[in-house]
């Protein structure tokens, strides 16, 4: 048999060659981040990697507990979130607003606890809470949240209450709640306040600066803007706390944003500022259309000076976002051909994407909430919720006005 040279002994097998990851140059920084598939990361040498281990060096492991992508959306919301301010804050990124939420209920309360939220609340965060109070024995107490000299005396009464949740604004009929005093009255009486920013996004407010604890985002929506992918942020004051203990949650429950969605986030990040205003416009001009169109009996945006909030919203916000809902005089029946008649809205769940977005909270987002609980926080059969995209306003007013015909 004839003997194999010196160099075929050196090179790899086949199967060896196609299992190697090794570019032939150095990459040099790339401009746009690239997406960090690899769920395991490699040590330059043993001594490295047992420093990883133990905490003594930093270095990424294993992408169910963190990976590039998700450090550099996090480490962009934790500067947007603080901006201006001299605060410290953390942020991690989850797999989807709701497991943002259900990292903060698993860190924050225990059995025996209470928490004390807001009656008109996302409709599946008010699922969740329903959901769970028997299975962890966490009693959850909706209240209203404008009237502070009742939340006042639950939180006398109820000594348990260890999480204030609210949600300003709120979905779907644009309240505004007061977070300066919410974060006063959790601080009295022993509470964490969060409050979930998906509405506003830290372009229009900065929940930290009015004291409170946490804030949730669902990044599924304004922070992504283009309705591709799922995410969601738990950020933080208490910077060990997230950092620790809540990170160790999303690594044992396995909710960290995959590369992919948190790199589209990125890209959508990018363009928020620009994004915001141009809602803001265009929804502030589609609400006046609305308030004068004659089958329209209600519209609810805090940017009209009519809304009740309007005062509170300005204090608190830069601006007032591009959500809206509105309630048709003929209710129901009147809502269901206006929508069947849209043509450049689009009729789907969400919001906070570049496009106009339309639908109907009694059968959709909030078809979960008890129809009691919906009605006593005007969540009516009849209203409509609008997330005014970034389109030109006159083909947006162009179709509504059509379709209330
Ligand atoms: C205000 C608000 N918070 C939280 C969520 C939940 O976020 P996700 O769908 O990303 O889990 C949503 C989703 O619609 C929302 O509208």
């Amino acid at each position: 048999m004839k003997k194999e040279s010196k160099n075929q002994k050196k090179a790899l097998g086949f199967a060896s060659i196609t299992s190697q990851d090794n570019f032939g140059k150095t990459i040099i920084t790339p401009h746009a981040s690239p997406i960090f598939t690899s769920s395991t990361y490699v040590y330059e040498s043993a001594e490295k990697a047992q420093q990883v281990f133990k905490g003594e060096a930093e270095a990424f492991i294993y992408s169910r507990w963190s990976h590039p992508n998700a450090e550099l959306v996090e480490n962009k919301l934790e500067q947007l979130e603080t901006f201006g301010l001299n605060i410290k804050a953390k942020a991690l990124v989850f797999s989807s607003g709701m497991s943002a939420l259900s990292a903060l209920y698993q860190s924050v309360l225990k059995p025996g606890d209470k928490i004390l939220a807001q009656g008109n609340i996302y409709g599946t965060a008010v699922d969740y809470f329903n959901q769970y109070q028997e299975t962890f024995n966490i009693e959850v107490i909706y209240a209203d949240f404008k009237n502070l000299a009742e939340l006042e005396s639950i939180l006398k009464a109820e000594k348990k209450i260890k999480l204030i949740y609210t949600e300003t604004p709120s979905n779907p009929t644009l309240n505004c709640y007061d977070l300066k005093a919410l974060s006063l009255l959790g601080k009295k009486y022993n509470a964490k306040v969060a409050v979930d920013n998906t509405f506003a996004s830290p372009y229009l407010q900065q929940p930290l600066k009015f004291g409170v604890d946490f804030i949730i985002h669902s990044s599924t929506k304004y922070l992504n803007g283009h309705g591709t992918g799922l995410s969601g942020f738990l950020v933080g004051r208490d910077v060990e706390l997230i950092k620790k203990q809540i990170w160790k949650i999303r690594k044992l429950n396995g909710t960290i944003c995959a590369p992919f969605d948190a790199w589209l986030l990125n890209i959508g990040m990018k363009t928020l500022s620009l994004r915001m205003e141009q809602h803001c416009a265009n929804a502030l001009a589609v609400a006046k259309f609305l308030q004068s169109n004659p089958a329209v009996s209600k519209v609810n945006y805090l940017g009209l000076k009519e809304h009740a909030d309007h005062a509170l919203a300005k204090k608190q916000m830069k601006n007032f976002a591009g959500v809206l809902s509105f309630e048709l005089k003929k209710g129901y029946k009147a809502g269901e051909k206006f929508m069947k008649k849209i043509k450049l809205c689009k009729l789907t769940a969400s919001l906070g994407t570049i496009d106009t977005l339309i639908q109907h909270p009694a059968s959709m987002s909030h078809s979960f909430v008890p129809k009691e609980q919906r009605e006593a926080y005007g969540i009516t059969d009849g209203l409509v919720r609008l997330s005014v995209g970034i389109e030109d306003v006159k083909d947006v007013i162009a179709d509504l006005a059509q379709a209330l015909k």
